[in-house]
This record gives C-alpha cells, sequence and structure tokens, in this order.
C-alpha cells in the first residue's frame, strides 16, 4: 500500500478548499489575508489570488508564503479588517511570517505560478508543519453549507413571492458554493437531494 503524503496525513481531501491566512511580507513588513487553498494531489498546494491583493504581489515578489489555520473566525476577521492586531514570528525555513494566534501553519515554497486572467494561480510545496492540538485545524464550508441548504429549504414551503425568490436564489447560491469548495462530499450530495427536491 502506498505511504500517505503529509497533506493526506492531515486531513486534506483532493480539490476541497479550505479557508486560511495566507502570511507573506511586504517589503519587509509583515502582512495578512485570508484565503482559500486546496490541494489537486495530495502533495502540493494550491491558492489563487487576485491580482489586485497585495498578498499575490507579494507571493510573486517573494516565492513562498505561509498557511496560518484558525478555527475562531475571528483571526479571519482581524486579517481582514484589523490587520495591526495581528502578532507575527519569523517561519522557521522560510522568509515569510507566521501568524502566533493560528491554531497551525504550514510554510510553503512557490513551485510554479501560473496566469489566470485576473488572479494568480501559485502552486507550492509543504516545507514544514506544526500545529498547537491534536487534530489539524481545517476550515471547510460544506459542513455549514448543508445546514444552511436544511434551513433555507424547510422555510420554503412557508414563503411566497419575494421572500421564496430570494431563498431559491440563496439556495442556487449554497449549491454552487458546496461543490466548489468540497466536491464528491457527503454535504454536497445532501444539497443536490434537497434542492432537486424542489424543482
Ligand atoms: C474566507 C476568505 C477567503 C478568501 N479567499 C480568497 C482567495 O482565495 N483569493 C483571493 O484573492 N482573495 C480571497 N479572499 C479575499 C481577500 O482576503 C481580500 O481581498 C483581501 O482584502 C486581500 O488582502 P490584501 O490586498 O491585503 O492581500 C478571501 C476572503 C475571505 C474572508
Amino acid at each position: 500500500m502506498e505511504k500517505k503524503t503529509v497533506l493526506e496525513g492531515l486531513g486534506l481531501r483532493k480539490g476541497w478548499i479550505y479557508e486560511a491566512i495566507v502570511a507573506t511580507y511586504s517589503g519587509g513588513k509583515p502582512h495578512a489575508a485570508p484565503m482559500g487553498v486546496c490541494t489537486r494531489d495530495l502533495r502540493t498546494l494550491n491558492v489563487e489570488a487576485y491580482k489586485t491583493a497585495q498578498t499575490c504581489r507579494n507571493i510573486s515578489s517573494g516565492g513562498c508564503f505561509t498557511l496560518n489555520y484558525a478555527k475562531d473566525p475571528s483571526l479571519f476577521h482581524a486579517s481582514l479588517y484589523d490587520k495591526e492586531s495581528l502578532r507575527y514570528e519569523r517561519a522557521k525555513k522560510i522568509a515569510a511570517p507566521l501568524l502566533k494566534d493560528a491554531d497551525a501553519c504550514m510554510e510553503v515554497s512557490v513551485i510554479d505560478a501560473i496566469d489566470l486572467g485576473n488572479r494568480i494561480g501559485f502552486a507550492g510545496e509543504i516545507i514544514s508543519y506544526a500545529q498547537k492540538g491534536s487534530a489539524f485545524p481545517l476550515v471547510n464550508r460544506a459542513e455549514a453549507l448543508a445546514i444552511e441548504c436544511l434551513i433555507a429549504a424547510s422555510k420554503v414551503p412557508y414563503t411566497s413571492g419575494r421572500e421564496k425568490e430570494f431563498l431559491l436564489e440563496y439556495l442556487t447560491y449554497i449549491r454552487r458554493a458546496v461543490s466548489r469548495v468540497a466536491p464528491g462530499s457527503g454535504a454536497e450530495e445532501l444539497v443536490e437531494k434537497v434542492c432537486s427536491g424542489l424543482e
């Protein structure tokens, strides 16, 4: 039997998107922003960054970044809207900062960059990783989206007009989002079943 890769061992699934905080240096100053990360082969990590993002320019020039994982959304909030409150330390093996308050992190070195029009797709290899707790804290939106789907669908029979239209549009959004962040998952199957039952 083939040995598990590090990413497989940490619980990542092929093609699923996990929410993390990407930290880089911006002219020597630590910088962070939330981004989705996935793996297509369970060996390399992929981040697609909008060209307008500072993070995109920092990864292009620095050639490396850290991925910082947290279950608590307040760290994601701070990395978007309260950047001054973030506490950093230097990564051990690459020239990028780490978020002190993250529950886990990965140090990543860029091995490829592809122009995707308005975004750059970076592929990187994991150089090292560390975690504070026993389980690696991966955040994937699929389970929460499935619960949202059930809540919205359960309201549909009791609504009409604009309110019903809103719920059906919301369910379409959820259906697309779950397929994007967790293809092949039980959550995707559940959402498909519920939504097709409403058609
Ligand atoms: C959970 C979450 C995930 C995000 N994923 C991405 C992503 O994959 N790529 C991207 O370019 N922006 C993503 N964003 C938006 C960026 O974080 C946002 O545009 C940020 O302001 C960029 O910051 P910067 O210009 O300081 O790098 C995400 C935001 C959140 C909250």
